[in-house]
C-alpha cells in the first residue's frame, strides 16, 4: 500500500465493487468509492457536510497557514470568491503574455539541455510550469534564484508532509531530531522572500499579476487582505499549481510518443489556429483535438489520483452509510479506469472526448479537476498552460522515447512517473519552423 496505493485500491475495486471500507495503515477506516452517485453526493450535493480530511488540513495548515486549501465554511467561501477573479476569462487573457514570456525564457534552458542529449522531461517540465505559475503570481520581476529556492522548498516540505502522514509514528522523532524545525526554517526563509515582494508591491505601481488581484480584493467592510494572508494564499496557489500541470504534461508527451497520428493532427491544428502568433486565452476554445488529447491524458493519468473528505455528521449516499467522522476517499484514478464507465479504459483514445462521444459519458466518472464547490480553481489556467507549452514543443521538435526504460507511476500526493521519462528532442526540419519565430526563443 505504501509503495503503490493505486494498484492496491484498483485491485480491491475489482474484488469488492465500486464502494468498500478500507483500513489505511491498518487503523484509519475509510470508505473508498468510484461510484459516480456517491461521488456526486459527497463532493457536490451534500458538500456542506464534508470537510477536507483532517490530515490534509492539519499537516498542510502547519506549514502553509490558512488559505484556500486549508480553510472551510464562510472563511473559505469568501476567499474563494475573491481569488476566483484571478482566474476569470479577462484575467487569464492578461496573464497569457506573462506566461508566454516566461515560457520563452524557460525554453532557452530547455533547448540547451535537449541539444546535449536525452532529457528527463519531468524535472524540465516542472521548471517550465512552476516558473510560469510563479511569474503569473508575482510578475516578471520575480528573480530566477528566488523561484528556484521556493520550488525546492515546496518539494522538500511536500515530501516531509507525506512522511509525516504515512509514518505518523516518526513524528515525535521528527520533533526531537530537529527535522521538523529544519523544515519550518526552510518555509520561513521562503516566506521572507515572498513577503519582501508583497511589501515592495505596496509601494509600487500596480501590476497585472495575481498578486495584484489578491492585494486589490476587498471584503464587504471595505478592508483588504493583510500581507500575511496574501502571503499564505500565494504560497497555497504555488503549492497547488506546483506539480500538477507538469505531471499532466509529462504523461501527455509520453502518451503521444507512441501516437504519430495524433501528433500530426495536433501540429496541423496548432498551425491552422495560431499560424505564427503566440497562443493566448481567447484561442483556447478554438482547439478541438488538442482539448480532447489533454482530457484523455488527464483521464489516464489524473495528477490527483484521489481526493478525500471527512463527514461532519452521519450521512447516507444511495445505499452507503457514511457515519460521522469517517473519511471518504474518492478514488479518481479508479473511476477513470473503470470498464463500467469507459470502453477499453487502458487505451489512449482522444476520440472519447469528441463532441459526439462526450454525450455518452457518465457524469461524475471523470473528475481530473475534482467536482463541486471545492473543484480546482486553476483548471482553466492549467489548460492554457498545457496548450501553450504543447504548441511550442510539438512544433519545434520531433521527440522520441528513449528505448529500454521502465515507465511506472508513483502515486504519492501527485501521480508522478516513478523513474522519470527520458526523451530525445531534435529540432524539426521538415516543418517550417521559421514561421514560429514569434513564439520561440
Ligand atoms: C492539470 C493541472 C491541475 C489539476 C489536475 C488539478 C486538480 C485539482 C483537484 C482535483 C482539486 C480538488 C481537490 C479536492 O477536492 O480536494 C484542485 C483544487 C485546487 N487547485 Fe488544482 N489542479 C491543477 C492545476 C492547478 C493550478 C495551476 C492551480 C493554481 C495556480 C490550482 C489551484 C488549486 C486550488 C487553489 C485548489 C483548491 C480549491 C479550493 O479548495 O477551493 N490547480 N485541483
Amino acid at each position: 500500500m505504501a509503495h503503490n496505493p493505486v494498484r492496491v485500491l484498483s485491485k480491491y475495486t475489482e474484488l469488492f465493487g465500486d464502494t468498500f471500507r478500507f483500513y489505511f495503515g491498518g487503523v484509519r477506516e475509510a470508505i473508498v468509492t468510484t461510484n459516480p452517485a456517491v461521488i456526486q453526493h459527497v463532493l457536490k450535493t451534500n458538500a456542506e457536510n464534508y470537510h477536507k480530511s483532517e490530515i490534509q488540513v492539519k499537516r498542510m495548515g502547519h506549514f502553509l497557514g490558512k488559505g484556500l486549501l486549508t480553510s472551510h465554511g464562510e472563511v473559505w467561501r469568501t476567499q474563494r470568491r475573491l481569488i476566483q477573479k484571478g482566474f476569470d476569462r479577462k484575467q487569464l487573457e492578461v496573464l497569457s503574455s506573462i506566461m508566454q514570456d516566461s515560457l520563452a525564457d524557460s525554453l532557452r534552458d530547455f533547448d540547451s539541455q535537449a541539444r546535449i542529449g536525452p532529457v528527463d522531461i519531468c524535472p524540465q517540465l516542472m521548471k517550465i510550469t512552476f516558473r510560469m505559475v510563479a511569474k503569473s503570481l508575482f510578475g516578471a520581476q520575480l528573480k530566477d534564484e528566488d523561484i528556484d529556492l521556493i520550488s525546492r522548498t515546496i518539494s522538500t516540505i511536500q515530501e516531509f508532509m507525506v512522511r509525516q502522514t504515512i509514518q505518523p509514528y516518526l513524528n515525535p522523532w521528527f520533533s526531537v531530531s530537529g527535522e521538523l524545525r529544519r523544515h519550518e526554517e526552510m518555509r520561513a526563509r521562503a516566506d521572507g522572500i515572498l513577503l519582501h515582494y508583497i511589501r515592495r508591491r505596496r509601494q509600487e505601481a500596480p501590476g497585472h499579476d495575481l498578486l495584484q488581484i489578491l492585494m486589490d480584493a476587498r471584503y464587504s467592510d471595505g478592508e483588504g487582505m493583510s500581507d500575511e494572508l496574501v502571503l499564505s494564499e500565494s504560497m497555497q496557489l504555488l503549492v497547488a499549481g506546483h506539480e500538477t500541470s507538469s505531471n499532466a504534461l509529462s504523461w501527455l508527451l509520453y502518451s503521444l510518443s507512441s501516437r504519430p497520428d495524433c501528433l500530426e493532427r495536433l501540429r496541423q491544428e496548432f498551425d491552422s489556429v495560431l499560424g505564427d502568433a503566440p497562443l493566448s486565452y481567447s484561442d483556447v476554445p478554438k482547439f478541438e483535438f488538442a482539448a480532447q488529447v489533454i482530457q484523455e491524458a488527464l483521464r489516464l493519468y489524473p495528477p490527483f489520483w484521489m481526493v478525500d473528505r471527512m463527514a461532519l455528521s452521519d450521512d447516507r449516499a444511495g445505499d452507503v452509510d457514511i457515519p460521522r467522522g469517517s473519511t471518504v476517499v474518492v478514488f479518481v484514478y479508479g473511476a477513470h479506469h473503470s470498464p463500467r464507465y469507459w470502453e477499453n479504459p487502458e487505451s489512449f483514445d482522444p476520440e472519447r472526448f469528441s463532441k459526439a462521444n462526450e454525450k455518452l459519458h457518465t457524469p461524475f466518472a471523470y473528475l481530473p479537476f475534482g467536482a463541486g464547490p471545492r473543484g480546482c480553481i486553476g483548471g482553466n489556467y492549467a489548460t492554457l498552460q498545457i496548450l501553450m507549452i504543447l504548441s511550442v514543443l510539438l512544433r519545434k521538435y520531433d521527440f522520441r522515447l528513449v528505448p529500454g526504460q521502465t515507465i511506472e507511476a508513483r502515486p504519492m500526493v501527485i501521480l508522478r512517473p516513478k523513474h522519470g521519462i527520458r526523451m530525445t528532442f531534435t529540432e524539426a526540419i521538415t516543418r517550417d519552423v521559421s514561421r514560429l519565430s514569434d513564439c520561440l526563443p
